[in-house]
């Protein structure tokens, strides 16, 4: 079986969230003796239709343009068996370079009308590959995709074989725990094999690939503090984790939320340790963390018995967090103070990753 798989991201590698799902995805279908090529739309120069309907008339079944769709795209995916349609999704559809490589399939279809049951259609010159639909989307919700499913139920007809959509997917880059990350690319992979094996992926398999990554309910409360750091410090997402920098805490609430974004689980093995901060200047307060079994629980207020406790000015913290002040210089100045097990503080770099 013959697949070409399209990324339209025009996101390069590793930084392509579609490349994310889509890697998997693809690793799964060769597992299961597929001949998969992949595309990287962002590489190719594929020009608007020009509408002149040449394709239909003159030169029946062949584009006027000549370009990376007419020489080499839309030959290939004449000869697949299936085509992947990966697209992060823009404005609550595809990206314009994925909707223009299915203008330019145009070809394929005969200008002749066809009707029945009230609808109008043309009718195919070659027969088109099957289509698998998918995407990612920055917002949480799975309802985002609801336009982009009705448009390519509409379009493929019998001819959709799947659609996989994964919400939230910067989050699950960025900001799930690994365990959660890998569930999912590993339920991608199991898709891939079913689509080659069936021509379908099973409900279940579906629902793994959507599962909720733990972060929904506090989406909005994280990308604000993500949008306002890379403001503040003038950098766009892709360089704020480049150079490690954390989002900025503005609460000792949100500090709560972010610091345990960062455990090391892996790091931290079987250490058991209550972990206090003790908060002064306009922020105060106090919260603590409690780590056991490869977890790390954040609670409110003082604990009855920590192993180690951070006094800091909260603005003092949040600079360090966001790599403007460094922790161990800091310390040695006594800008901060730590009570308790010092081996903890030393082990800080380690349990909690750069940014
Ligand atoms: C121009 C533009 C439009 C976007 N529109 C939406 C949108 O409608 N809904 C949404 O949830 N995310 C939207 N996003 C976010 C992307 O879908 C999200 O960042 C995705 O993970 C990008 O995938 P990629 O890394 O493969 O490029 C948009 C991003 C851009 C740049």
């Amino acid at each position: 079986m013959k697949v070409l798989a399209l990324n339209s991201s025009p996101r390069a590698e590793g930084q392509s969230k579609t490349e994310m799902i889509l890697k998997p995805f693809v690793e799964g279908m060769r597992q299961a003796g597929a001949q998969v090529e992949v595309v990287n739309l962002r590489q190719k120069t594929i020009r608007n239709c020009a509408g002149c309907f040449t394709c239909w008339t003159k030169t029946p079944g062949v584009c006027i343009h000549k370009d990376d769709m007419t020489r080499e795209l839309y030959p290939k995916w004449l000869a697949a068996d299936i085509a992947v349609y990966a697209s992060p999704l823009y404005h609550y559809t595809m990206t314009a370079s994925m909707k223009a490589f299915i203008e330019r399939t145009l070809p394929v279809l005969e200008p002749f009308f066809e009707q029945r049951d009230g609808k109008t259609w043309h009718p195919l010159r070659h027969p088109a590959p099957k289509a698998v639909v998918m995407s990612v989307a920055g917002f949480p919700e799975m309802k985002v995709f609801d336009q982009l499913s009705a448009y390519v139920q509409f379009l493929f007809k019998q001819g959709l074989l799947a659609e996989i959509y994964r919400p939230g997917a910067e989050s699950l880059a960025h900001l799930a725990s690994s365990s959660v990350r890998e569930k999912i690319l590993a339920a991608l992979y199991r898709a891939g094999e079913e689509i080659i094996q069936t021509q379908k992926i099973r409900p279940e398999t579906l629902s793994q690939i959507t599962q909720p990554i733990g972060i929904e309910s506090q989406f909005a409360k994280l990308g604000n503090l993500m949008w306002r750091t890379c403001i503040a410090e003038s950098v766009t997402p892709k360089e704020m984790v480049a150079r490690g920098i954390a989002p900025r805490p503005d609460s000792i609430e949100t500090f709560m939320l972010i610091l345990p974004l960062g455990f090391q689980a892996a790091k931290a093995g079987n250490l058991a340790a209550t972990l206090q901060f003790d908060f002064s200047g306009e922020i105060a307060g106090s919260c603590h963390f409690v780590i056991a079994k490869g977890q790390m629980k954040a609670v409110a207020g003082s604990a009855a018995k920590p192993d180690l406790t951070i006094k800091t000015p909260f603005a003092l913290w949040a600079d360090i967090m966001t790599g403007k002040a460094d922790g161990q210089k800091t310390f040695m100045e006594q800008k901060y103070q730590a009570a308790g097990d010092f081996s903890l503080l030393m082990k800080f770099g380690e349990l909690f990753e750069k940014g």
